[in-house]
This record gives C-alpha cells, structure tokens and sequence, in this order.
C-alpha cells in the first residue's frame, strides 16, 4: 500500500504553526486540550520566548518555528545584500538557537536559513521567506512518507505503544511516530494504539490522545509505570516514538522515559522503531553521551496542574529527554530510507 491509500484529509487535520505573512501564529500547547488558542508572535523574541515555554514544541516544529522566527527578525534590520543580513541577523539566530538544547532540528533550521542568505542579493528576504516555507513543506513531506515506509513493518493487527507527542503538534503536520501509526491504522495493519502519559509535562496524555481522538482512532492511554506490564501482557508488538537527534553511531536522544520503554520492549521480545525526518540526524555528534540533555524546572514534577503535591522542601531533578543506545532500536525510520539494527555504518550509508 502506498500514501495514495492514506485519506490526509482525515489523518492531517491540525496546524500547530500558521505563517499569516505578518506574524507567526502558534497553537497554544500548555491549553490543550481544553483550548484551542493560537499565540501571534510578532517578533523573533516573541518565538524564541514561545519555543522555551513549550508553547509550540517537537523537534521538527521548533525548528520551523524557529526558520519563521529568523523572517521576523529580518524585518527589523536594514542589509544590502545576504551576507550582510547573514552578519546582522546573528543575534536573533543565537538566540533561537539558545531556547532548547537538545533537539538539532533547532540547529539544522538556523543553519539552513543562514544557507539561504549565501549569494543572495538585495532579494535576500525574500529567499529568507521562501527558505522558511520550504523547511516546512519539507517536513510534511518527510512525514507522509515515513508514514508508509514505518507502516510497511509493522504486520497486520499488530498493537504499538507510543510515547510523548510526535504528532501533527510536533511538526509541520501528519507526525512521525505517530504519522506511522496513523498510516498504520489507515491500512488496517494496526489494530490497537497504546499511549502512555508521559510526565511530568504530559504530552502523552494532554496531546497526544486528544489529536488521535480528532481523526477517529481510538486510543488507549496507560500510566508511563504501566509499560512494562503492558509490553508484558502482549497486546503490543511495536513500540514506535520518535527522535529529538540521531548520532551519527545511531543513538536516540528522545522524551525521558524512551529508554526505559527501549530496555522493556527488548527484554520482553518486542520491536522498537524511531521514527525522525533526516533533519534530526546529527552526523557531527558521533554517540549519545555527548549530546546536551535539558533540564527543566524542578517544579513540573512538584504538582499537577498547577497545584502543589508534594511537600514543601523536597528537591526535584528533571532531565527531559535521555538517550537510547543504538544496540536496543530495532528500526530507525526516516524519508530517505529504513535502518535496521542501527550502527555507525548503516547510519553512514543512509545519509550518503
Ligand atoms: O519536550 P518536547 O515535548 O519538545 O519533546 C518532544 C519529543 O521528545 C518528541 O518525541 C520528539 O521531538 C519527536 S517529535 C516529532
């Protein structure tokens, strides 16, 4: 089966990120799923701001929100030509660049526009514009056709546990991970979808069955300690989750938790796919341990929405993403292609 068989009017529903041509508007991901308010960002502080509070979010949307933020940024500079614009905009990038650390698409989106400026002219705003929308054109691209590969290895009726949220929220639309399962789902070869909460900032259960409700595909969410029994139990041939950046040896920094659901699902003989655009592949960080992880406030874990919990005093750590070692993935799926049992090799020859 192919994308022809996949019906997007029904599966793509959901724009986190609309360019009005003035402003950058983001769906507001701290509301959902009770409201559905967009935020106007009218400059590139106002994006950068957004990215750090989780106002928009996901790899793939951090950076296309962030190529959106550098067009904002242009307008308040005066250049005669790219290099110029490229000198002058340096300050918006950095700090863009600074308002996450650990997903690269961040990096790879500044990067790209900063490309974009090369050799322009006096019509380098433009080329900044068109660079922004191509980015994000890009990005659906990718996803549909990660759909249909990550869909082609999962057989028919199988169950998938998923983790966080790699939806139309945390892209330009349709998802990776969850793009998969949606394609999965709309070719009959999925037949039980499990998502787990993810604390403490919930995307799990916040977000991720909430846009899942919004085409029709029922899910079933499972507190995060239940995975292990869950994968346990049967029911759940693939875990799929998505990627915040890949080494170039294939490690997997994702949503603290994956590495946990990556070591059960070993353990208990089931599959662990990762589904990512080539954009998270960081072939300049060789492993895992070299990548920054992100701490957040203490406080997401001291109470639940917004109030209090836990007693006055106690210490809080909250690392929010980890990284899974390649040696546990079983499939990395990106638009160029499918890597099974990931190594540095493979990884290579994928992106060559
Ligand atoms: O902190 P978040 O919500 O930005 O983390 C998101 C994730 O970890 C996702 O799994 C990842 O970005 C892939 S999204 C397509």
């Amino acid at each position: 089966m192919t994308g022809a068989d996949i019906d997007y009017a029904r599966y793509d529903r959901i724009r986190p990120i609309r360019w009005t041509g003035g402003a950058l508007e983001l769906l507001d991901q701290r509301r959902l799923p009770f409201e559905t308010t967009y935020v106007s960002c009218g400059t590139s502080d106002e994006v950068a701001d957004a990215i750090r509070q989780l106002v928009v979010r996901g790899a793939p949307a951090i950076g296309i929100a962030a190529a959106w933020g550098v067009v904002l940024a242009a307008r308040g500079i005066d250049a005669v030509d790219g290099a110029q614009a490229a000198r002058l905009l340096q300050p918006a990038m950095e700090q863009l660049n600074a308002a996450r650390p650990t997903a690269v698409n961040l990096a790879w989106a500044l990067a790209r526009m900063r490309g974009a400026l090369e050799g322009a002219g006096s019509a380098w705003r433009e080329r900044l514009e068109a660079e922004a929308r191509a980015i994000e054109t890009e990005d659906l691209a990718a996803n549909r056709r990660m759909g249909e590969l990550g869909a082609s290895l999962i057989a028919p009726g199988s169950g998938v546990l998923t983790h966080c949220n790699t939806g139309s929220l945390a892209t330009a639309g349709f998802g990776t991970a969850l793009g998969v399962i949606r394609a999965g789902v709309a070719q009959g070869r999925i037949g039980r979808v499990f998502a787990d909460e993810t604390r403490p900032w919930m995307q799990g259960s916040r977000l991720t069955v909430w846009e899942l409700q919004q085409d029709g595909i029922d899910a079933t969410l499972i507190a995060d300690a239940a995975a292990s029994h869950l994968l346990k139990e049967g029911g759940v041939e693939w875990v799929v989750v998505g990627a915040d950046r890949i080494c170039a040896n294939g490690d997997v920094a994702n949503k603290i938790g994956t590495y946990q659901l990556a070591i059960s699902a070993r353990f208990h003989g089931r599959k662990f796919m990762v589904v990512a655009p080539s954009s998270t592949v960081d072939m300049a960080t060789p492993s895992g341990d070299l990548i920054e992880i992100e701490e957040r406030d203490p406080a997401e874990l001291l109470g639940v929405g917004g109030s209090r919990t836990v007693a006055d005093g106690i210490q809080a750590w909250n690392p929010v993403f980890d990284v899974t070692p390649a040696a546990l993935i079983d499939a990395i799926v990106t638009e160029k292609g499918i890597v099974e049992r990931p190594d540095a090799d493979a990884m290579r020859a994928l992106l060559s």
